[in-house]
């Protein structure tokens, strides 16, 4: 009975195939009534020849399921099911491609902002990133700039189609001071009990510029801010002043020159004394012996306010420095593009 069986799967393999060859649609070889007819044999089969039939039948199945997914052209493929769990077994020696001897290293940027943010710990300072995606009230409203304020127009930044719930668009923050309000919240409560809020924020920011070698679209800042009692313009510029000396590892001078920010009160435009050539004038410095480098001031009475901090009993300070620029002085880069090309040649000497 069985090699009965055997010559009927045979034959039916024989026609599966020639009619394979002509369909569209390779998959609907599975479903044809040849194959189906064969699988309802199943249930008049002695039950001694069910296990070696069933066999033959799979085997045949297997074979056309292979020989229908040759040609997918045209053909809905099964969906994949991006919810089933990973394979954590799989192990890095089967992909010995992945194990050569080239290791990539840190981008130029991140080191620097580890070392930053290193310097900063070592006095006292936390530090959270800046979001890449916000919205009005944290870049403009809660530092003081009103609805419709001109000075919104500066910082040209990027805003999304699509509108929160209070009908505004969402805004690419064009600076790291878009984390203050949400620092000084909250850290509130702690400056209350006495500790001073001292953070430092580094985050990409985004800007509607024209692309040349000193401007990027998108860069790097380094937001800092501190509030508590008693706290002045020499507190500010002592902070820099270490700041700037570690990072050029050498002793480094400041220059302030009055300046404008909504969110600071007096606001300062900052210069450095040039790490390459200490005054004297060099192409780094466009030989004037400076470099102004950042933006900074007493955070104005309005933010503090709005953070429901009472600004009759604390005061502090904030500043904003380029990162990008910052990494360019120290190691005399004349193209910000690089940063972000991806350019191993470039890459490979950091
Ligand atoms: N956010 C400013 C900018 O992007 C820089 C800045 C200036 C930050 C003064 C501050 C500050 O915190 O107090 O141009």
């Amino acid at each position: 009975m069985i090699k009965e069986l055997e010559k009927q799967i045979a034959d039916t393999r024989a026609k599966l195939f020639e009619k394979l060859a002509t369909l569209k649609n390779k998959k609907d070889i599975l479903k044809s009534t040849e194959l189906k007819s064969l699988y309802d044999e199943m249930k008049v089969i002695p039950n001694d020849h069910k296990a070696s039939y069933g066999k033959l039948l799979n085997d045949l199945k297997n074979e056309l399921t292979e020989a229908s997914n040759e040609d997918n052209a045209g053909v809905d493929l099964e969906p994949i099911d991006v919810t089933a769990p990973a394979d954590f077994n799989i192990s890095l020696k089967d992909f010995p491609e992945l194990l050569s001897s080239e290791k990539g290293s840190k981008n130029p940027i991140t080191a620097e902002i580890d070392l930053l943010l290193d310097i900063f710990k070592t006095l006292g300072f936390s530090s959270i990133e800046s979001p890449e995606i916000d919205n009005d009230y944290n870049m403009f409203s809660s530092l003081n700039f009103p609805e419709g304020h001109p000075a919104r127009d500066d910082w040209d930044t990027f805003l999304t189609h699509e509108k929160d719930s209070k009908n505004k668009p969402f805004i690419a923050p064009a600076h790291t001071s878009t984390m203050q309000h949400r620092v000084l919240v909250s850290e509130r409560a702690e400056l209350e009990k006495g500790k001073p809020i001292a953070y430092v924020i580094p985050g990409r920011v985004f800007r509607n510029e024209d692309v040349d070698a000193r401007h990027e679209h998108t860069f790097y800042q380094l937001e800092g801010i501190y509030v508590g009692k008693d706290i002045t313009v020499a507190n500010l510029l002592n902070i820099l002043k270490v700041m700037f000396s570690k990072y050029f590892g050498k002793d480094i001078e400041l220059k302030v020159q009055p300046f404008y920010f909504p969110f600071t009160e007096p606001s300062f435009e900052l210069a450095v004394s040039c790490p390459f050539c200490d005054k004297k004038g060099c192409s780094v410095c466009s030989r004037s012996g400076w470099i102004e480098l950042l933006g900074c001031g007493m955070v104005h009475p309005n933010v503090l306010e709005q953070a429901g901090i009472n600004p009759a009993i604390y005061t502090g300070f904030a500043w904003g420095v380029g990162i990008n620029r910052l990494v360019m002085i120290k190691y005399g880069i004349d193209e910000i593009r690089h940063f972000m090309t991806g350019n191993l040649e470039f890459l490979e000497q950091f």
